[in-house]
């Protein structure tokens, strides 16, 4: 095609509308609430009740929904920024010092394909609790589990602390979130909780340069997120789509400053036995600015057998889902060299 190489070129029915306008967005959340001293999210009085009421609706209208008031320091969130910046302005060679590749399933990389055709972006990314994928005493069938360890590039030499700090605090978010999600769905609170003893949780850094065919290629293609939650952080430059339930068109994420993307992935659709949905997104890149975004992918533990809730299956509405080790799964969506599990394979 000329412009950039042809891996990059998307099928013509995936290239992305560049004049898409942002006035439909999905839903904006204000968690004040949740900070009010008076409300308990255990225990939750009529302003909490507002809230989960407009959690779960956006779960199942959008399975997407932006927060504002989440409680997540800017600073740290500043911190991970500059540092993201000053890593991704180093040129090739150094990052690639810090590679991603067989032996370590986290790292840099600039080659991710999502359904075959590569991402124009590259990424840095690490476990917020590392090593965490091998259990204790691996079964022989668990031999594809990974043992993985997060590295760290020496420039700058300020990312890691600024990476772990801000995974922590976007991690207490995430607790906050999931349980509003568990009463949403009429359970209790803690219901969730249990299944992040041993979380593998991990923090990416996406840089998005500037592209010279931005109507051919996109930064991500569309896909669904095989996690519980992810927490996204974009700068002000926008580019990320998320595909509407109503019609099926793609949406563009409006970004509001110090707010967050939350979307629910597949571990919340398995285990809420698809009242709620994961949602398919993409990213569209453009030719004059680079753009910085941080998911943090809050997962469950190696070791969760994941399957619809007992609660929430009867007969009239009997499990949709075979149950699978989320290790398993989650290694095979890390590690390119294996066949990537999907929960749409999983189906009863
Ligand atoms: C992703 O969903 O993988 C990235 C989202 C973004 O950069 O906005
Ligand atoms: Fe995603």
């Amino acid at each position: 095609m000329g412009e950039v190489d042809e891996a990059f070129i998307q099928a013509l029915m995936h290239r992305p509308k560049l004049s898409v306008t942002e006035a439909e967005g999905i839903p904006l959340i204000d968690l004040s609430a949740l900070s009010a001293t008076s409300t308990n999210i255990k225990n939750p009085d009529s302003t909490i009740s507002d809230l989960v009421q407009e959690i779960g609706n956006a779960c199942k209208n959008w399975g997407f929904f932006q927060v504002i008031n989440h409680g997540v320091p800017f600073d740290k969130r500043w911190s991970i920024e500059n540092a993201a910046r000053k890593f991704f302005e180093q040129p090739l060679e150094e990052k690639r010092k810090v590679r991603k590749d067989e032996n370590k399933l986290v790292g840099y990389y600039d080659t991710e394909h999502t359904k075959n055709v590569r991402d124009w972006k590259e990424v840095f990314d690490f476990l917020v609790e590392s090593p965490c994928l091998m259990p204790a005493s691996p079964e022989p069938e668990d031999k594809e589990i990974a043992e993985t360890y997060s590295q760290w590039p020496d420039y700058p030499p300020e990312l890691r602390e600024a990476f772990e700090e801000y995974a922590k605090e976007v991690e207490k978010l995430a607790y906050k979130l999931i349980e509003l999600i568990a009463l949403s769905l009429g359970l209790p609170a803690n219901r969730f909780n249990g299944f992040f003893k041993d979380q593998t949780t991990f923090a990416r850094l996406n840089h998005y340069p500037p592209c010279p065919a931005p109507h051919l290629t996109l930064g991500v293609g569309r896909h669904k997120d095989s996690g519980a939650l992810t927490i996204l952080a974009q700068d002000d430059v926008g580019g990320l789509e998320v595909k509407k339930k109503s019609d099926g068109e793609w949406a563009r994420v409006k970004p509001i400053p110090n707010s967050y993307i939350i979307n629910i992935g597949d571990c919340i659709q398995v285990w809420s036995n698809d009242a709620y949905e994961t949602v398919e997104h993409r990213v569209v890149v453009n030719s004059e600015k680079e753009r910085l975004s941080i998911p943090i992918l809050f997962n469950p533990s190696h070791y969760t057998m994941m399957k619809p809730l007992d609660e929430l299956i009867n007969e009239q509405n009997p499990a949709k889902y075979r149950a699978y080790n989320w290790g398993k799964y989650f290694t095979s969506r890390l590690n390119s060299n294996l066949k990537k599990l999907d929960v749409e394979n999983l189906q009863i």
